[in-house]
């Protein structure tokens, strides 16, 4: 077992070359594991290179939701995700048949039953209570929602999808925060999930407030997690690569960000020209965080833990991912 940081890193980079691996990292990633990435990118973003990419392994250092995604995807390959219990308490929010039986025949990693959603309402009793509603699907779900829905989408293309989709109304699982932004930016009618990401549900406007007077000369980003009020009140509302876009090519100096404090990272090192504050400092995934070097390594060297989708379920999942990616 490699003892210091620069060892670890090197044992990684033989064992990826040894196993024809390729590692991606989301933009909420520790820095080192970004660092050690060979792509970094938003939910968008990563499903995109999932699909095209050209190896053996994906080490998908995420959550549970994206390496499943990725699994789906490019069945052929292996996907790794080094912690196995790194899940997104939203995505555990919306069941096909109900948190009763899930909890039950639950598989892969824990549900956190602190965020878990308490009440035994269904996809599949919404669905029965909107015949013929398309239903638009966040990545953040799982494989099984996924393969329920008509259509995925992520927080970069959430409005395009909804209007690709025939007819005036569409059902949005699991973010209603998401579904509140995407409904004020289309003529449709949404009809919204009452799911929430706990890191970007807790801020207010008062936290907006406070920032703006703490830094009054900077731009305020949002994510689209983030609730309606407090993304009414942002500069630029947009997911997390679009943040990095826009404080590229922005004029302004200073910004606030409105996500997760991961996001720094890639844009203090691409702006350093620039100043970045967080929101707030407790904007922290801690789901996101359980990726370390340490972790990567072992997943590599043991080549575990592996996730994948089963074949029925992956098949139909598929098809909404697919959909999405079709749509440009
Ligand atoms: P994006 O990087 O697609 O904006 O996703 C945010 C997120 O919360 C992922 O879990
Ligand atoms: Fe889930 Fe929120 Fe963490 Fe993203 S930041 S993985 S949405 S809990």
């Amino acid at each position: 077992m490699p003892v210091d940081q620069q060892s670890i890193v090197d044992e990684i980079l033989r064992l990826k070359s040894e196993r024809n691996a390729v590692i991606i990292a989301h933009n909420y990633q520790r820095d080192e594991v970004q660092d050690i990435a060979d792509h970094t990118g938003d939910s968008l973003e990563l499903s995109r290179i999932a699909s095209e990419i050209d190896c053996s392994v994906i080490v998908f250092c995420g959550v549970h939701f994206m390496a499943e995604s990725a699994s789906i995807l490019s069945p052929q390959k292996t996907v790794l995700l080094p912690e196995l219990t790194a899940g997104c308490p939203m995505a555990d929010m919306v069941q096909v048949k109900g948190m009763r039986e899930v909890k039950k025949t639950f598989q892969g990693y824990e549900a956190q039953p602190v965020f878990a959603f308490s009440h035994e309402f269904s996809l599949l009793d919404m669905k029965a209570e909107h015949p013929g509603v398309p239903v638009v699907a966040y990545v953040n779900t799982t494989a099984e929602v996924k393969a329920h829905s008509d259509i995925c989408c992520t927080s970069a293309n959430v409005v395009k999808i909804i209007e690709s989709l025939p007819g005036d109304t569409v059902i949005c699982i699991p973010d209603k925060n998401l579904s509140a932004w995407a409904a004020k930016n289309t003529k449709k009618k949404v009809i919204a999930w009452d799911g929430f990401c706990h890191v970007h549900d807790r801020i207010t406007v008062k936290d907006v407030e406070k920032a703006r007077a703490e830094h009054p000369d900077a731009l305020l980003m949002a994510h689209p997690e983030c609730r309606i009020e407090v993304l009414e009140a942002a500069d630029h509302v947009t997911s997390t690569s679009g943040m990095l876009r826009f404080a590229k090519v922005s004029d302004a100096k200073e910004f606030v960000v409105g996500t997760e404090v991961g996001l720094m990272h890639r844009l203090r090192k691409e702006n350093p020209d620039k100043i970045f504050h967080a929101l707030r400092n407790d904007m922290v995934c801690p789901n996101m965080k359980k990726t370390t070097l340490n972790s990567i390594y072992l997943a590599l060297k043991e080549m575990n833990p592996v996730v994948k989708v089963p074949e029925d379920i992956r098949v139909q999942a598929k098809k909404s991912l697919d959909r999405m990616l079709a749509v440009k």
